[in-house]
């Protein structure tokens, strides 16, 4: 499927879907106990999903909205075998755009950091990057050997 034919948009909660989603990316979730947290948050948070033409959600986004004036993204993941074709930046177009109506200033994302080894974070960070988001500060939030980068987008008032 080309990278613009996927549409995304806000939907009920699909914690059975942020589950399996979850197990086809093992390099990036491995945690037991953090994947059952995504899953517990997928119960009750704001869900935003692309689902291919047999109506399977191929990707979620939730979302966190701490103020009125920021939308944090709190979880964005996709199936596998569709990487890199666009669905992960469907979904953030359309939390974008439904933030920018709400007059929402800033989106926010925490991911691993530069000073982590892993490769496969690197190519998430390089997604972030590329849909405009910038580092912000990397920190000690998660623990030691667990970097976390605080990455922030602003965006134009509605
Ligand atoms: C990161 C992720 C959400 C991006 O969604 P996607 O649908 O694969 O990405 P898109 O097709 O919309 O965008 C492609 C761009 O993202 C980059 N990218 C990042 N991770 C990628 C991956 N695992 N596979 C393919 N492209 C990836 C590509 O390099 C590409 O940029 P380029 O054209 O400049 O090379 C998705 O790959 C994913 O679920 N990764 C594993 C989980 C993860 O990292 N979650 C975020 C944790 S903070």
């Amino acid at each position: 499927m080309s990278s613009t034919a996927w549409v995304a948009g806000l939907d009920q909660q699909v914690p059975e879907d942020v589950a399996r989603l979850l197990t086809t990316v093992p390099e990036w979730f491995a945690q037991p106990d953090s994947n059952e947290e995504y899953i517990e948050a997928a119960r009750s948070k704001e869900t935003w999903t692309v689902r291919n033409d047999e109506g399977m959600v191929v990707g979620v986004t939730l979302i966190d909205r701490h103020f009125p004036h920021v939308a944090e993204v709190h979880l964005i993941v996709v199936d596998r075998s569709v990487h890199g074709t666009g669905v992960g930046t469907a979904m953030l177009r359309a939390v974008e755009d439904d933030a920018v109506r709400r007059g929402v200033r800033l989106l926010q994302v925490k991911t691993l950091g530069a000073s982590h080894p892993d490769p496969g974070y690197a190519r998430t960070r390089h997604f972030y990057e590329r849909w405009g988001f910038l580092s912000l500060e990397e920190t000690a939030l998660w623990g030691e050997g667990t970097p976390c980068l605080i990455m922030v987008k602003p965006l134009p008032a509605s």
